[in-house]
């Protein structure tokens, strides 16, 4: 399945089942100062979680553009280094507005993962938060889910904030085993952090408003706020063990080949260039210019990073020229 064909297979399912597609907001949150980026598919609905906005209707599905460097969300020392970190990513998403819940939500993951993507159960492993019986009951007693793969975890892992305030709540995640031969191990061991184990999809019951001093305080409503890592599951269904080596990327890092041959121990700055020619294309798009502060500073401190790694293999200027081209057929396609 084309990288393509699987937004628009998740975005269809969610439709069918009532929600209402709505576009990607921008890179640049328009109702949040507190956020460098929107790194989240949430992001553009947080005033509806917290009750302060209706959009009528209570149930959408997104392809949101998002970008985590900078802030409290920063992937962007692990790029090119992990099979699985980007600068600019994907996130598909469902949410619900104060109407389904950790039922439904969990209904719905199920069936889209294991009927529609037809991925086998046994190499789906399931994590909620330590509190959350609730959420260990409906995997366990109602999917049916092998109670040797969910594991409970805590704060850390299964307690999502967009920030350091708004809405938050527990979550559960959704993890792909990527098979024996990838080193690492399941979530909440000591070897999680390798690539063996990718998290695909997260769903956050939306439950609180955290205030400056951590304060929690109950929304009007328990919401559902879900994100799918279009890459993570991209690698997934064309059967490759790295983000890197999907359709997307392929064009770019071919295009970055023909102007430098780069050698095998090269391909980290090969993947570096590639996903930081996407964050700075799209934050650009988006209105973000460099600078010395706050959103311009860090696209230009991503703009330098892949400058190094450009260095490092050689010449730069003629590739850029490349890419551009490349990445221009890319967004075509990758904007919903
Ligand atoms: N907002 C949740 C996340 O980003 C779904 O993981």
């Amino acid at each position: 399945m084309k990288t393509s064909e699987i937004r628009r297979e998740f975005l269809a399912f969610f439709e069918e089942n009532g929600h209402n597609r709505a576009p990607s907001s921008s890179l640049v949150p328009g109702n949040d100062p507190s956020l460098l980026f929107t790194n989240a598919g949430m992001v553009q609905f947080k005033d509806i979680f917290l009750g302060l906005e209706d959009l009528g209707f209570s149930r959408a599905t997104t392809s949101q553009r998002c970008v985590r460097a900078g802030g409290k969300h920063n992937d962007l020392d692990n790029v090119g280094y992990t099979a699985r970190h980007h600068t600019f990513f994907e996130m598909l998403g469902n949410f619900s507005f104060g109407e389904y819940f950790k039922r439904e939500a969990i209904e719905f993951a199920w069936i889209l993962l294991t009927e529609r993507f037809a991925l086998a159960p046994e190499k789906l492993w399931i994590t909620v938060f330590e509190d959350d019986t609730e959420a260990a009951d409906i995997w366990l007693q109602h999917i049916g889910v092998d109670p040797n793969r969910l594991s409970r975890c805590g704060e850390k892992d299964n307690f999502w904030m967009m920030g350091d305030t708004g809405p938050c709540g527990p979550c559960s995640e959704i993890f792909y085993d990527h098979g024996p031969e990838i080193a690492g191990g399941p979530p909440g061991t000591a070897e999680e952090d390798g690539d063996r184990y990718v998290e695909i999809w997260n769903l956050v019951f939306m439950q609180y408003e955290r205030d400056v001093t951590g304060k929690l305080t109950p929304i009007p409503k328990p919401s559902v706020d879900t994100g799918m890592g279009l890459e993570r599951m991209a690698a997934v269904l064309q059967g490759v063990h790295n983000n890197y080596d999907i359709d997307l990327f392929r064009g770019l890092i071919d295009a970055i080949r023909q102007v430098v041959p780069a050698t095998d121990p090269e391909i980290t700055s090969l993947r570096v260039l590639a996903d930081h020619i996407r964050s700075c294309a799209f934050l650009i798009m988006d209105g973000v210019t460099p600078s010395n502060e706050g959103r311009g500073y860090v696209l230009r401190r991503i703009i330098r990073r892949a400058l190094r790694h450009g260095n490092k293999l050689g010449t730069i200027e003629p590739f850029f020229y490349r890419l551009v081209g490349a990445l221009e057929d890319q967004m075509g396609e990758a904007i919903p």
